[in-house]
């Protein structure tokens, strides 16, 4: 009866894991996306824990609760703006799990003289060595959001040889352990050159390429637990663990895409080491700014007005007197869009989970693509703490370190309107030739204070 349970259980779990990613790629599904991968999680939990090879409750509950007293405060107290740094300690938490589990393995089995498949040994060796370089990588990843480790790139000569060399002394030592038995020294020495090799991995990129690391990452800790899966015989794991490897690395590969970066730029260009624009720099030419009263009378007066948030936004947390703006504008009979570009921000829909938070309908949201034509008839571009997404060097100036990296036309747009707190630059570190531009004028200040303003100066031109 319990065998039947638990391969039910894994089955639908699996479908679960499965439904969940396809309705996650839509803000009007991703809700029941992710009770669809609740459900799923506890059923894989229910199924794992009715198997007959489980000898005690003791140990798993009280790791269940160490787990919860760990996780649910993070999951409550973190602020939206820190999800990356979040994401990379629960990969980290994951990778971890799936070495334990490999080591555990070895030393109950292979080191205990039991005979072991050389397929098991691959497994076992692909779970232990991308299971301890991801949990340090992902530790280093957080450390540099958090700005707990600097955040710049630490490079120094040769340092690729040597990574590459450590990465090849590690394959060397689980080659050898797949192909016969090992000294004691060899597993301690394999984990230790992996765990030192994600330290090393990360030390030369800068804190802002970490969200696409973490995807990198996240894609890691799905092949180790998938290793981990075939290790163990569990077709759950198996799957649940390709699924999370593969959409990871699709995930990472469509931001360096959306920024017009490769895959060896992000992980070996050390971007953000270069000398980048400082605000005093940037001060020195002339802009035109104006007030709340002005930008309200000139929205006003609009016929179509477009959006276009970034990571101030997210900063200000502004979403909820956006959409108090918005609100007054439809009511005068203003038609307002909203811009999305998908690196805008600092996580993959950063700013459709910010509009869908302050519940901006789904349909008036637009991805690059379908909104770029529209801006050359728009009155207005309302730039919302987004620079760099915005920014015209990317499509002309072959110098600029975001060139290529496609971009929302807002400076085609009738007026510009930028809110900001002052010149300083953006993640990309580079001045932005939007705000010099006749059209543009610069609303300085904080943006959920400014939106305020705004708002403030519509209802008292009622
Ligand atoms: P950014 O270019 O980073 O610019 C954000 C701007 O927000 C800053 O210039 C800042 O100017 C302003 N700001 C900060 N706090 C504010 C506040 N409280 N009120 C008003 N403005 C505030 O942002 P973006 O245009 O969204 O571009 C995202 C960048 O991150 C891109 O370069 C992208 O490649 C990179 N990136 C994104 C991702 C993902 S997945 N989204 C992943 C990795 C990297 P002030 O300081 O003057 O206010």
């Amino acid at each position: 009866m319990n065998d039947s349970f638990w391969q039910a259980a894994y089955i639908i779990a699996a479908l679960c894991v499965v439904l969940s990613i396809k309705w996650l790629n839509s803000p009007v599904t991703a809700r029941r996306g992710v009770r669809a991968g609740e459900f799923g999680m506890l059923l894989a939990v229910v199924g794992t824990l009715l198997r007959h090879e489980v000898v005690s409750f003791e140990w798993i509950a009280i790791a269940f609760v160490a787990g919860a007293a760990v996780g649910a405060p993070l999951a409550y107290l973190m602020p939206m703006t820190s999800v990356p740094q979040l994401t990379a300690l629960s990969h980290a938490f994951g990778a971890l799990a799936a070495a334990l589990v490999g080591s555990a393995e070895y030393y109950t089995d292979v080191a205990a003289g039991h005979p072991t498949t050389g397929f098991k040994m691959v497994a076992l060796v692909i779970e232990s060595l991308l299971g301890y370089l991801t949990t340090t990588a992902s530790v280093m990843a957080f450390g540099k959001l958090q700005e707990i480790v600097p955040t710049r790139p630490m490079t120094y000569k040769g340092q690729n040889v040597i990574n590459l060399l450590l990465f090849a002394v590690a394959g060397v030592l689980g080659v050898w352990m797949i192909t016969e038995p090992t000294p004691p020294w060899v597993f301690p020495a394999f984990t230790g050159l992996s765990l030192l090799f994600g330290i090393l991995l990360i030390m030369p990129i800068g804190g802002g390429d970490m969200p696409t690391v973490i995807a990198l990452l996240n894609s890691y800790a799905g092949a180790a637990c998938a290793a981990m899966g075939f290790a163990l015989e569990n077709r759950l794991l198996i799957i649940a663990g390709a699924l999370n490897a593969s959409s990871g690395f699709i995930l990472s590969v469509i931001m360096c895409k959306a920024m017009n970066r490769s895959f060896t730029n992000v992980l070996f260009g050390a971007f953000g080491a270069a000398t980048t624009t400082t605000a005093a720099q940037a001060s020195t030419k002339p802009v035109h700014s104006a007030s709340a009263e002005d930008a309200a009378a000139i929205l006003e007066s609009a016929r179509r007005v477009i959006v276009v948030p970034g990571y101030g936004m997210a900063v200000a947390q502004a979403q909820h007197k956006l959409r108090e703006l918005t609100d007054i504008l439809n009511k005068r009979g203003v038609q307002v869009d909203f811009a999305i570009h998908p690196v805008a921000g600092r996580m993959p829909g950063h700013m459709n989970v910010l509009l869908a938070e302050a519940d901006i309908p789904y349909d008036k949201l637009h991805e690059m693509e379908d909104i770029n034509p529209d801006f050359a008839e728009a009155d207005v571009a309302l730039v919302i703490g987004a620079n760099d997404v915005v920014n015209p060097a990317a499509r002309h100036d072959k110098t600029s370190p975001i060139y290529g990296m496609p971009i929302l036309d807002v400076d085609k747009a009738h007026t510009v309107m930028v809110i900001k707190r002052s010149m300083n630059p953006g993640f990309a570190g580079i001045d932005n030739e939007l705000y010099y531009n006749d059209k543009t004028l610069m609303l300085f200040g904080d943006a959920k204070g400014f939106l305020g303003e705004i708002v403030k100066a519509l209802a008292a031109n009622k």
